[in-house]
C-alpha cells in the first residue's frame, strides 16, 4: 500500500454484502443475486471458507462449483471480492497432515469442526496455502466481476497464539536471527533470573505450561513480536502469489482487527487497502459487564474504527453487523434496535469507511452460526432490517461522493507495538494502559475532539507527527522508550508541539528490561523532571490534585514527580505525597512537554486538551449534546458532517449555518430533533 492516498480503492461509497453459496441451493441464487442489487448492495465477497469445494481431494482441483455461481454473478451484474480460503482447512488436510493444526500451550492440537485451527509456520501449510492461493488467483483473477481479494479471514481471530512444533521451531529461527548467539538471548532475556540460563537451542521454545501460567515477560514480548511476523509472512506468501493475477484497478485486502499483529506493516507490505469488521452489537451482549456501558457501549467501535484508520486512511468495512449476535454456543445478543444498522453503518463511513458489507445476505440454518443474525432471517421474507437497507442505500446514493474524504481530527494519540505488547505481557503496564485509552477516547468523544491514532516506529505516522498537523500528542504511557522513539518525540517538540505523557513513561527498554537511570529513563530530559516516588491507588484511596481551578482524580497509580527544569503545574493531595508534584510543564525549543504523574481520566483529557489550545473542529457547525458523536470529512472544498445518536431517546442539536440535508437535499439549519438511534449527515462548503 504505497499510493499517495493510502487504502483509496473505491471511487464512490458503496455497499455490499457477504454470502456463502455453498450454503443454499443453486435455485437461490438468482433470486438473491437480485434481491440484493434492488436493495443497493452491489459487492458480495464470497469463498473464503470453502476450500473443500476447490479442492476436495489432495491436489484435485475443481472449479466447477464457483464457476457456475459465477455466471449468476455476471448475469446479476455483481461484483465480487473473492477470498483465499486458508481459515479453514479441509478434513482430508488435517487428517493427513497433523503438523498444519495449532495447539494449546501443552501441545494438544486444535481439531477440525470450528477455524483457524491451522498455524502459519507449518512449511506444509504454508505450501498447501500457496497452492490455493495461486489455483484460485490464476482462475478467477481475470473474471470481470472481480474487484478484489481478502487474504484468508481475520487473521489471528479466534486465537492469536500458536503453540505447535513448527511454531516452536520457527521461534527459535526467529531468535537465531535476531540474536545470533545463545549468550545474546540469555541476555535479553534476563535468564539469570530463576536460572533458565540456555545452552542449547533446543532448549529454548515459546511459552509452554508453567505454574500460574507465568512466563518470562523478556520471552513473552519476543513470542508475541514473532506470531505477529509469523502472521504478517503468511498473508505475503498469499498476496505475492494474488499481486500476479490480479487486475490492474483490483485491490487486495484482509479482514481485521487482531491483536498480536503489527497491522500497519502488513498493510504497507501486503496490501492495497485495509478491511475492519465491525460488530458493535458485542456491547449489548447478555454476558457483558454492566461496567462497559461507561466505556460507551456501541459507541466505543469508534475506537476501533480510529485505529482502522491508522491502518489505513480510507478503508472498507467487510463485515457489518445487520442482526443479532450469536453463535449456538456462546455470544447471545439482542437483535439490534430499529435504527442501529443505519447508525453502525453511519458510524463506520463518519470514520473513514468507503465500502460497507454487510454480514451475511441471510442467516445462516445450518452449524455455529445459526444465530449470528444476517439482513434475511432464514424465512427469506422482507423484514425491518431489509426496510432499514433501503433508506441506507437511498442515503449512501446520495452522499457517494465522500470515497476519499479525509477524517478530520484536532489531536493525535500515539502508540507503539513493542508497548502494546508489552502490556499483553505484563499486568502493570496494562492496567494504566487500558484505562488511559478508555478515558482519553471518553474524554474526546464527549467533548467534540476527535483524533488520530499514530504510531512511532511507522514511517509515514513519524512523518505526520508535526505541530501544524497535531498541536497535540498524547502518549499516556510509553514504559518501552528507544532511542530513535525519543528523538522522533523530541524533534515535534523542538518544532513547536506539545507533547502529554503520563506515569510509568520510560522505565523499560526495547527487550522489557527496567532501566536503571531515573524514570522516565531516556525521555528524563524532554519531560522536565522525574519520578520520585510511586504507587498504585487503590479505589478507596482518594488522591487528586488542583489543577486551573479544578479538583481531578489521580486514581488507579500516582507518580510521584520532581520538577528538573521543569516547573510545577500542580500537587497531589490525599495521601503521604500530598504537596508533592503531580503534573509538570517543560518548555523546549518552541515547544513544551506536560509530564502527569498518573493516568488520564476522561475529566483530566478534557482539561489538557482545553489547556493545550486543541479546539473542536465542529464548534463553528454545530451544537450538540455530549450523546451525541460528530464527525466531519472534507475533500475538495466540501465537507460532510455526520450526527450520530446512539441514545435510546431522542437529541435534539443545532446547525449553527444553513446546510444540506443529505437525505432530502434540503437546506437546514437552527434545531434539528434526532429520534433514537438517529443520524443525520450534512453537506457544507468550505472548512
Ligand atoms: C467474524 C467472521 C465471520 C463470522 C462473524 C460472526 O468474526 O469473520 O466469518 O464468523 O464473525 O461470528
Amino acid at each position: 500500500m504505497n499510493h499517495e492516498q493510502q487504502g483509496a480503492v473505491w471511487k464512490k461509497l458503496n455497499l455490499g454484502v457477504c454470502y456463502y453459496p455453498e450454503h443454499w441451493p443453486e435455485s437461490f441464487w438468482a433470486g438473491d443475486l437480485r434481491r440484493m442489487k434492488e436493495n443497493g448492495l452491489g459487492t458480495i465477497r464470497i469463498g473464503e471458507f470453502a476450500w473443500s469445494r476447490f479442492e476436495p481431494e489432495e491436489g484435485q482441483f475443481t472449479f466447477e462449483f464457483f464457476d457456475r455461481f459465477m455466471e449468476y454473478a455476471a448475469e446479476a451484474d455483481m461484483k465480487v471480492i473473492f477470498c483465499t480460503p486458508t481459515a479453514t482447512p479441509p478434513a482430508w488436510l488435517t487428517q493427513q497432515y497433523p503438523e498444519c493444526l495449532n495447539g494449546d500451550k501443552e501441545g494438544n492440537l486444535y481439531r477440525h469442526g470450528a477455524r483457524r485451527h491451522y498455524n502459519y509456520n507449518s512449511p506444509r501449510y504454508r505450501e498447501f496455502s500457496a497452492r490455493i492461493a495461486e489455483m484460485l488467483g490464476r482462475h478467477y483473477g481475470p473474471h470481470p466481476c472481480v474487484i478484489g481479494w481478502q487474504i484468508d479471514n481475520e487473521l489471528n481471530c479466534e486465537t492469536n497464539e500458536f503453540y505447535s512444533d513448527s511454531d516452536h521451531q520457527a521461534f527459535r529461527r526467529f531468535l537465531q536471527e535476531k540474536y545470533g548467539s545463545l549468550d545474546r538471548l540469555n541476555e535479553a532475556w534476563g535468564t539469570d533470573f530463576w536460572n533458565q540460563t540456555y545452552t542449547d537451542w533446543q532448549q529454548v521454545y515459546g511459552p509452554r505450561k508453567t505454574i500460574h501460567d507465568t512466563v518470562n515477560p523478556h520471552q513473552q514480548l519476543d513470542y508475541i513480536r514473532f506470531v505477529s511476523e509469523s502472521a504478517v509472512s503468511f498473508c505475503h506468501l498469499q498476496s505475492r502469489i494474488l499481486e500476479k493475477y490480479k487486475k490492474p484497478g483490483d485491490f487486495i485486502t484482509t479482514n481485521g482487527l487482531f491483536g498480536h499483529m503489527d497491522n500497519h506493516r502488513m498493510a504497507d507490505e501486503c496490501l492495497d487497502t485495509y478491511t475492519y469488521d465491525s460488530y458493535p452489537d458485542f456491547a449489548f451482549a447478555l454476558d457483558a459487564d454492566p461496567v462497559r456501558s461507561v466505556d460507551l457501549n456501541d459507541r466505543k467501535w469508534s475506537r476501533n474504527l480510529t485505529e482502522s484508520r491508522s491502518v489505513s486512511p480510507h478503508f472498507g468495512i467487510m463485515e457489518q453487523q445487520s442482526g443479532a449476535n450469536g453463535w449456538n454456543n456462546r455470544m447471545e445478543a439482542p437483535a439490534p434496535k430499529p435504527g442501529q444498522m443505519m447508525l453502525w453503518t453511519m458510524q463506520s463511513i463518519a470514520h473513514g469507511a468507503d465500502y460497507v458489507s454487510y454480514f451475511r445476505w441471510r442467516t445462516c440454518r445450518i452449524g455455529t452460526e445459526i444465530y449470528w443474525h444476517g439482513l434475511l432471517d432464514y424465512d427469506s421474507r422482507d423484514n425491518r432490517r431489509i426496510e432499514e437497507l433501503r433508506r441506507i442505500r437511498d442515503r449512501v446514493s446520495r452522499m457517494e461522493d465522500v470515497a476519499g474524504a479525509d477524517y478530520v481530527s484536532s489531536f493525535g494519540l500515539i502508540k507503539s507495538y513493542s508497548n502494546q505488547w508489552d502490556a499483553d505481557a505484563d499486568i502493570w503496564h496494562r492496567r494504566v494502559d487500558a484505562f488511559s485509552e478508555r478515558e482519553i477516547f471518553c474524554g474526546a468523544q464527549l467533548s467534540h475532539i476527535p483524533y488520530d491514532v499514530l504510531y512511532l516506529n511507522v514511517e509515514r505516522h513519524e512523518k505526520a507527527m508535526t505541530p501544524e498537523r497535531y498541536p497535540l500528542l498524547i502518549y499516556p504511557h510509553g514504559t518501552i522508550v528507544t532511542d530513535h522513539e525519543k528523538q522522533v518525540l523530541e524533534d515535534y517538540v523542538r518544532a513547536g508541539g506539545i507533547l502529554c505523557i503520563g506515569c510509568r513513561t520510560g522505565y523499560k527498554n526495547e527487550y522489557g528490561h527496567c532501566v536503571t537511570e531515573p524514570m522516565p529513563g531516556l525521555l528524563r530530559e524532554l519531560a522536565g523532571g522525574t519520578v520520585r516516588d510511586f504507587t498504585w491507588v487503590r479505589p478507596e484511596e482518594k488522591t487528586s490534585m488542583e489543577w486551573q481551578g479544578r479538583t481531578f482524580d489521580m486514581p488507579v497509580f500516582n507518580d510521584v514527580l520532581e520538577a528538573e527544569g521543569g516547573r510545577e503545574l500542580a500537587a497531589f493531595s490525599g495521601s503521604y505525597y500530598g504537596g508533592k508534584p503531580a503534573l509538570l510543564e517543560h518548555i523546549l525549543g518552541r515547544g513544551k512537554v506536560l509530564y502527569l504523574g498518573g493516568v488520564f481520566t476522561r475529566q483530566l483529557t478534557e482539561a489538557v486538551l482545553r489547556y493545550a489550545g486543541v479546539v473542536s473542529p465542529y464548534s463553528s457547525l454545530v451544537q450538540a449534546p455530549e450523546d451525541c458523536e460528530l464527525a466531519l470529512r472534507r475533500k475538495n472544498g466540501k465537507t460532510w458532517l455526520f450526527v450520530l445518536n446512539y441514545m435510546s431517546g431522542s437529541r435534539t442539536v443545532t446547525l449553527k449555518r444553513p446546510m444540506a440535508d443529505a437525505d432530502s437535499g434540503q437546506t437546514v439549519s437552527g434545531e434539528v430533533v434526532l429520534e433514537a438511534y438517529g443520524t443525520r449527515v450534512y453537506l457544507t462548503d468550505g472548512e
